[in-house]
């Protein structure tokens, strides 16, 4: 009985942590972007000079990505078609947008910032990832700020923003002031897709311990090996020349690539789009249990990997499309697979696969169910446990052990979080009142005390 009554308590206060986990950024404890290590091997990037990737810039671009209030509906957000759990992809054929669909299948943009390629969407037609990221908050049908047919433009949407409780504040802390703008929005969201990489694959362990792609790797399998030599080899030495427009050690596209033989229009009938020339990245082409995050291509049209190999087997044989790229005509350029080597090229990408891109939080949603987000605002000077004694405001036993009397003459709100910045308790009132804190876990704790029209501050508190 008793041990059952432990478990159930036990199993409450796990379940009320998670219930409050969600909804906070703390300014003072930000997960780190600007640090996340890179390997010396990787070297191709479109990481501009006017904005590397901060901290505080990547951290109000993860509020954006998850915001709905950037769709003119408040429906759709960037992470409604781009999802962590597809690498940052839609496994849809074709994602919903607040008014309809976008015309091509959804890119997976894990990555995006390690192409030599700066240019971004299928057909390249956005300079650089800048200049996309406010592409689907302008599109009409994707989040509707489209200015067209009656719409408000990106006008209104920057003052809706400047009302959002969050945004004056997250835009100061990124920017040094309070202005949001379209470029500054631009910036910050670039920086957070930049941000989403992570070199922990089991090739990068291969990588970094040998001196070229091209040697064995020691810690693949044969099967892998040899898919990876093929990857690398020219199909007239026998291999599937992937290498060439799938660009290792980073796999985004060669800047020179034309297009790859797959035309199809989805909803198109007969018409054909010989304009895709770019393709996510080919790391993380699986999910975090193995499964691939197929279909593929622009068009979705090719339902797995190994048909994927069979296209790039057919394509030189059959007449060109218009725009298709030279190294896939032509009998040079024929690929002869074995079903073993069909297997292997894709055991190879399998390798690929990083499990940290699905889960970390640093890139997941911050808002909570209700999408509320609630900032923690930075902290030069905290004050410790007994350097409150002149302050109005009462917050004592500090240390406390099982309950806490709070507040002063006039409205307070007093929030509890701990050193993670999780938001576990909240009281409101006027006057002194005293609250019982049992239940809080013994630690250090912020306390952050709001009194009615005057700034915020902030108390440590220990439990004992
Ligand atoms: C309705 C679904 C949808 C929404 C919402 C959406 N996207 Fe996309 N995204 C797509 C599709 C589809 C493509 C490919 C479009 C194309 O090339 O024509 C794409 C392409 C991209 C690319 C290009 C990647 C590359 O490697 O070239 C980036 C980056 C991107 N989206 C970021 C964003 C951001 C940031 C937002 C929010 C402001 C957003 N997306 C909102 C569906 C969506
Ligand atoms: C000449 C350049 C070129 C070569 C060589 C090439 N690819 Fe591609 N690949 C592309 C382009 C361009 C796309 C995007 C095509 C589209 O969606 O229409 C693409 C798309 C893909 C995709 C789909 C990505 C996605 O997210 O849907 C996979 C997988 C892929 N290629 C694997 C390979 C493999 C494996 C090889 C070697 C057998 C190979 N490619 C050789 C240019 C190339």
């Amino acid at each position: 009985m008793k041990v059952k009554r432990i478990l159930w308590s036990v199993g409450s206060i796990i379940c009320l942590l998670v219930l409050w986990a969600g909804g906070v950024i703390d300014l003072n404890a930000l997960y780190d972007y600007e640090g996340e290590r890179i390997p010396s091997y990787i070297v191709h990037h479109n990481i501009p000079q006017h904005n590397p990737i901060t901290n505080r810039g990547a951290t109000l671009g993860r509020v954006l990505f998850y915001d709905k209030r950037l769709s003119l509906n408040k429906r759709i957000a960037c992470a409604s078609c781009h999802k962590q759990e597809f690498s940052f992809g839609d496994t849809f054929r074709i994602s919903g947008g607040a008014f309809g669909p976008p015309l091509r299948h959804t890119m997976r943009i894990a990555y995006a910032g390690f192409k030599a390629e700066p240019h971004a969407f299928w057909d390249e037609r956005a300079k650089s990832l800048e200049d996309q990221a406010t592409v689907p908050i302008k599109d009409h049908l994707e989040m509707g700020f489209s200015g067209q047919y009656g719409r408000p433009g990106m006008d209104s949407l920057l003052r809706r923003m400047r009302q959002i409780e969050y945004y004056p504040v997250l835009f100061e802390f990124a920017f040094g002031d309070t202005a949001i703008t379209e470029e500054r929005i631009q910036l910050a969201l670039a920086q957070f897709v930049r941000s989403i990489y992570a070199f922990d694959s089991k090739y990068d362990s291969g990588r970094a311990m040998v001196q070229s792609d091209t040697v064995d790797f020691p810690n693949f399998t044969e099967m892998e090996n040899h898919g990876k030599r093929l990857f690398m080899t020219l199909p007239k030495d026998g291999g599937a020349g992937c290498f060439r427009c799938h660009v290792p050690p980073e796999f985004g596209i060669d800047p020179q690539s034309k297009n790859n033989g797959i035309v199809g229009v989805i909803h198109g009938g007969h018409s054909i789009d010989t304009s895709v020339t770019n393709a996510p990245s080919l790391r993380n082409l699986f999910d975090r249990d193995g499964i691939e995050l197929g279909p593929f291509m622009h068009d979705f049209s090719l339902k797995t990997l190994y048909d994927v190999m069979l296209h790039y087997e057919e394509v030189a044989s059959k007449p060109p499309v218009p725009n298709l790229d030279e190294r896939l005509q032509g009998s040079e350029n024929e690929i002869r697979l074995s079903e073993y080597d069909r297997v292997s090229i894709i055991s190879f990408l399998n390798t690929l696969v990083s499990p940290t891109i699905f889960t970390a939080e640093k890139w997941s949603n911050p808002f909570d169910e209700n999408d509320t987000l609630e900032i923690v605002p930075l902290v030069t000077a905290v004050a410790g446990p007994n350097e409150d004694d002149h302050s109005p405001f009462v917050l004592r036993p500090n240390p406390c052990v099982d309950v806490l009397e709070l507040g002063m003459d006039r409205s307070w709100k007093v929030m509890v979080f701990d050193r993670r910045g999780r938001r576990l308790k909240e009281w409101k009132g006027h006057g002194r009142v005293r609250v019982e804190v049992q239940d809080l876990p013994r630690g250090l704790y912020f306390v952050r005390i709001i009194v009615e029209g005057e700034e915020a501050i902030v108390r440590r508190m220990i439990k004992l």
